[in-house]
């Protein structure tokens, strides 16, 4: 399957800095890559984003309501950003989970929101350092992934899921492509579970992924592509990933 690279700018960025970075990504995304590439951005930059970005590029947001629409000070809705081209909607990112309290039950609503316009959410899951050491990591993501799929129904196989763990977000400690590996594996056989179009859902990798790692990272089998923070924000690291997955 053609892999996905996306990057998340997280609440990062001004217009200056954006101009400079989307040139360059522009400059060297001339010729169009091999896979599918997305730059998850802060919701007032998504019109100068759409309109500066290079054309083999899709735009994102990095959250969306749960809502349709009404009065939810604050918050955006799918609709609006269908309005400024939006293509992904990142959703329950660990952060948001954290800093937001977002339940699973919420993402999952937000999941929805988003595939009712027509945008793809990246789903994110993924377990903390003490869940991890606990041996909970399995239970973690997969009670994550049901609450989506319980929500969601057959739409599942439209969305994208990334594994981020929460130990490896911004840390420079990256897991092992033998540990992603068998974490993306166990989330596989969770959608093939509940989808028979499981093959075509992406499973990125997330959590201080850079230029160095990333090809081992995305040689694995069920790594399908990645979700980059920090290193998106540098044009030349963010075109070596890319170069990295095609
Ligand atoms: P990082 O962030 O690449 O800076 O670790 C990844 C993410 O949080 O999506």
């Amino acid at each position: 399957m053609k892999k996905l690279i996306a990057g998340n700018w997280k609440m990062n960025g001004n217009l200056s800095a954006n101009h400079a970075l989307l040139a360059a990504l522009a400059e060297g995304l001339r010729v169009k890559p091999a896979c599918d590439v997305a730059v998850c951005v802060p919701a007032p930059y998504l019109a100068q984003v759409q309109s500066l970005k290079a054309a083999s590029m899709d735009v994102g947001s990095q959250d969306v309501s749960a809502h349709a629409f009404g009065a939810y000070t604050g918050e955006v809705c799918a609709a609006m950003l269908k309005d400024f081209g939006v293509r992904y909607a990142i959703v329950g990112h660990s952060e948001r989970r954290q800093y937001h309290a977002e339940s699973d039950a919420l993402v999952a609503d937000k999941a929805k929101a988003a595939l009712a316009e027509g945008i793809t959410p990246i789903v994110c899951v993924g377990e903390t350092l003490a869940e991890r050491q606990a041996g909970q990591t399995e239970e973690v993501v997969k009670r994550q992934l049901a609450a989506v799929i319980h929500t969601n129904g057959h739409c599942i196989s439209e969305i994208v899921l990334a594994y981020e763990p929460v130990w490896a977000i911004g840390t420079g400690k990256t897991a092992s492509p033998e540990e992603a590996q068998a974490v993306h594996a166990v989330l596989r056989a969770q959608l093939k579970a509940a989808t028979d179009m499981s093959a075509r859902v992406k499973i990125l990798y997330g959590g201080s992924m850079n230029a160095a790692n990333a090809s081992s990272l995305l040689a694995q089998a069920d790594i399908d592509g990645g979700l980059i923070g920090g290193a998106s924000l540098k044009a030349a690291d963010f075109l070596s990933i890319i170069a990295a997955a095609q």
